[in-house]
């Protein structure tokens, strides 16, 4: 026997998938010591019972919630629940194929922390879906990635069939709303090694997705509360913050170089934007990002010529709304301005989230 396994599914109406999934699962994990732990929120079609009948035959439990309800917070309960040093997550409708767990244990077995059983890594897809749901699928991912770097690490962040070792997990708050309990996991679990499995998703045999547009809007309010909780909206006020210096320590200089050393105003403008970029640099390298700070002269210049690169970017963005809000719409040119500026803060900071202080080293 292999170590034990919990597999945690979440259900809501989904009886007639039961048995199908119980005896595939049996099927292919004849070799684990393993139980299937389902956490069901209180289903009106009999789900429940449907799973307690297969108790003499099936190592199967479940746990019924009452007056809560969301796909994610069943598998939190799930995860407290159980007892075993390896986890896994699936759902009930058959659409995650169980031959794929054992491939995701594997992975576990061999040195990772996650498993993720991906539909965007090669081999993998949703051959079935509609152009519309693809489209979707791949904007949400596009904004986890944008908002939350960590994200990018993986390809296919939003799926909802993985594998994890418990101490992952041990003494994390997890607190998602919706439906990517993996997104949760990998944003706040302690993980240092992911591997992606792929697997093709399948069509829905019975019953029906539970997937709705309110499901869209919870996974933007799970977004916004992954930024909170993981500090990365705390990241953009201190940038901001930095910003905000820069431009004190731009008109502070573009003064004393004009006024007291005589410079031409534009020649003392250009010192000063240039310092004032490795000033915000040198801020940014110590407080912003200090948590991605990479050992080494080296990597210190390197970035600085990154940032100095994106700075430049930045400039341009802002010249460029200047003029288009002022010339095209005949705003007011210091309004026109402050939209630049947020225009070319918001380049600024993800160029350089991404791109200079790029996440490397996760944990
Ligand atoms: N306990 C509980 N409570 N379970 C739920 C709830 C709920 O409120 N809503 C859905 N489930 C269960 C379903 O019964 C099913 O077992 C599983 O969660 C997935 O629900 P579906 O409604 O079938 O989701 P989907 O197929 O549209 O989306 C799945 O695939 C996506 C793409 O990979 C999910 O796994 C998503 O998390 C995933 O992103
Ligand atoms: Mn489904």
């Amino acid at each position: 026997m292999k170590s034990s396994v919990t597999i945690v599914v979440p259900t809501y109406n989904e009886r007639d998938n039961i048995v199908p999934l119980v005896e595939k699962i049996a099927k292919n994990l004849s070799r684990y010591n393993y139980e299937i732990l389902f956490v069901d929120d209180n289903s009106s079609d009999g789900t429940a019972e449907e799973i307690s009948s297969l108790k003499s035959k099936y190592p199967v439990r479940v746990i019924v919630r009452e007056g809560e309800k969301g796909l994610a917070t069943a598998v939190v309960r799930g995860f407290e629940s159980a007892e075993s040093d390896l986890l896994v997550v699936m759902d009930a409708d058959l659409q995650h194929p169980p031959e794929i767990v054992p491939r995701l244990l594997d992975a576990l077995e061999r040195g990772s922390d996650l498993a993720i059983a991906s539909r965007y890594v090669l081999g993998g897809g949703c051959d079935d879906w509609s152009g519309i749901r693809k489209a979707i699928s791949r904007g949400a991912i596009i904004l986890a990635d944008i908002t939350l770097p960590k994200a990018r690490k993986v390809k296919d962040p939003m799926s909802g069939f993985f594998a994890l070792k418990r101490k992952v997990i041990t003494g994390v708050k997890l607190e998602p709303v919706g439906y990517k309990i993996l997104l949760e996991v990998l944003m706040m679990g302690k993980w240092r090694e992911v591997t992606e499995v792929p697997f093709k998703f399948q069509l829905r045999q019975q019953g029906k997705s539970k997937l709705n547009l309110n499901q869209q809007y919870e996974y933007l309010r799970h977004l916004w509360g992954l930024s909170v909780r993981s500090g990365e909206f705390k990241r953009f006020i201190k940038f901001c913050l930095v910003g905000g210096s820069g431009v004190l320590v731009n008109t502070g200089l573009l003064w004393l170089f004009t006024e007291k050393a005589g410079l031409f105003y534009a020649l003392s403008s250009v010192i000063a934007i240039e310092t004032s970029i490795i000033t915000n640099y040198l801020l940014n390298h110590l407080f912003t990002f200090k948590d991605r700070r990479v050992p080494g002269a080296k990597a210190f210049i390197l970035k600085m010529a990154k940032f100095n690169l994106v700075s430049l970017g930045g400039l341009i963005i802002n010249i460029g709304i200047l003029s288009f809000f002022t010339e095209i719409f005949g705003l007011y040119y210091l309004l026109s301005n402050l939209i630049g500026i947020a225009g070319a803060t918001l380049w600024n900071y993800f160029v350089n989230n991404w791109w200079t202080w790029q996440d490397s080293n996760p944990v």
